[in-house]
């Protein structure tokens, strides 16, 4: 099946969805998820962030769709035209959404242990110029304690259902939900059971904005501070495989390791994540790279060295050709040694 996303045709095979066919386009084509997660099934269509305008439905039925689509849960059809990057009615919505997710969302970044990836951080700061009308007071809730690992700030969860898949699908028995409805819906763990199985803790993970994070590193650092390492050690219940969070030689958090779209590879243990923090528990592979735009990329390549390539055809000391005539010391004399390492270069 073809699909054409922003101009760009991609071949896509049956079932895949438009938002996966995006992500196969890549660039400013791929629109923010805060909800959809392709780890996890059953998983999106709550945020409406991914909204994209399918201007050719298929080649059978080729009228546009009249209204816009969540791109997460729309199959790709056979000839379909989509329109992200470059539909203004979409980026126009995503843009309402946005504001929508922060009518009650708090004012918390400067003390939130999700500052810096954040992706409700990410999606109010690509809206240009963004302005709050809220002037309304915003809904609070009452703190919960969820257990000894996992803390949970209910006022700044945007209810996307990730947490709850994953305890539907990774967990065998699932003690948190959605409860009630509207702007009285929360999480919560019923009669504040805490969360005590082996998996739990990978809600840290998913949960796009800082509703649950670790306890176990609250406030120890801000990550942009931390240096990632990915490491593994032997683990009977998970692959072992993580990122390591350090500052100096103290490992402050321990999380699973994350794809380019800042999905979790492969899910972990609570023992891998809270009880190994020292560097003696862990095979240390090297330095973590975050593939996407992210403040967790200071003093981080994120492409690999070999492409990296600098394209000039002369030697920088030499200056550009075009550059010789306005200087007025072309054909600097070079002594012997200089000449050598020039000649080197070149010949590398
Ligand atoms: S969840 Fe994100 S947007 Fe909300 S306070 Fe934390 S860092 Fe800021
Ligand atoms: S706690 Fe986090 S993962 Fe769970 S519904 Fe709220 S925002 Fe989503
Ligand atoms: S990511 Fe598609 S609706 Fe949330």
């Amino acid at each position: 099946m073809k699909i054409t996303i922003d101009g760009h045709t991609v071949e896509v095979e049956p079932g895949t969805t438009v938002l996966e066919a995006c992500r196969m386009v890549g660039g400013d084509s791929v629109p923010p998820t805060m909800c959809y997660y392709s780890k996890l099934k059953d998983c999106g269509g709550k945020c409406r962030c991914c909204l994209v305008e399918v201007t050719k439905g298929s080649e059978r039925d080729p009228r546009p769709m009249p209204k816009l689509q969540p791109s997460c849960v729309t199959a790709a059809q056979d000839g379909m035209e989509v329109k992200s990057a470059t539909s203004e009615r979409a980026k126009t919505s995503r843009r309402a959404v946005s504001e929508f997710l922060l009518i009650n969302h708090p004012l918390d970044c400067p003390v939130c242990d999700q500052a810096g990836e954040c992706d409700l951080q990410d999606l109010a700061y690509g809206n240009e110029n963004f302005r709050s009308r809220f002037v309304e007071e915003k809904r609070t809730f009452e703190p919960e304690n969820i257990g000894p690992y996992i803390q949970l700030h209910m006022n700044r969860c945007i209810l996307c259902y990730r947490c709850v898949k994953l305890a539907d699908q990774l967990t065998p028995e699932r003690v948190h939900g959605v409860v009630g409805r509207g702007d009285h819906a929360q999480i919560s763990t019923y009669i504040e059971r805490a969360i005590d199985n082996d998996f739990s803790g990978n809600v840290i993970d998913v949960c796009p904005v800082g509703a649950l994070t670790d306890k176990t590193f609250r406030f120890k650092s801000r990550v942009w501070f931390t240096k990632k390492f990915n490491a593994h050690r032997h683990c009977t219940k998970c692959s072992g495989k993580v990122t390591l969070w350090m500052f100096g030689d103290s490992i402050l958090r321990v999380s699973a390791r994350k794809d380019q779209w800042k999905e979790v590879e492969e899910f972990i243990c609570n023992e891998c994540r809270f009880e190994h923090k020292e560097t003696e528990d862990w095979v240390i592979e090297g330095p973590h790279k975050f593939q996407k735009y992210s403040v967790n990329n200071v003093n981080n390549y994120t492409e690999p060295m070999e492409k990296v390539k600098i394209n000039i055809d002369e030697l920088a000391l030499e200056g550009r050709k075009q550059d010789q005539k306005k200087i007025s010391m072309v054909n600097t004399p070079y002594d012997a040694n200089e000449l050598e390492a020039i000649k080197k270069t070149k010949e590398e």
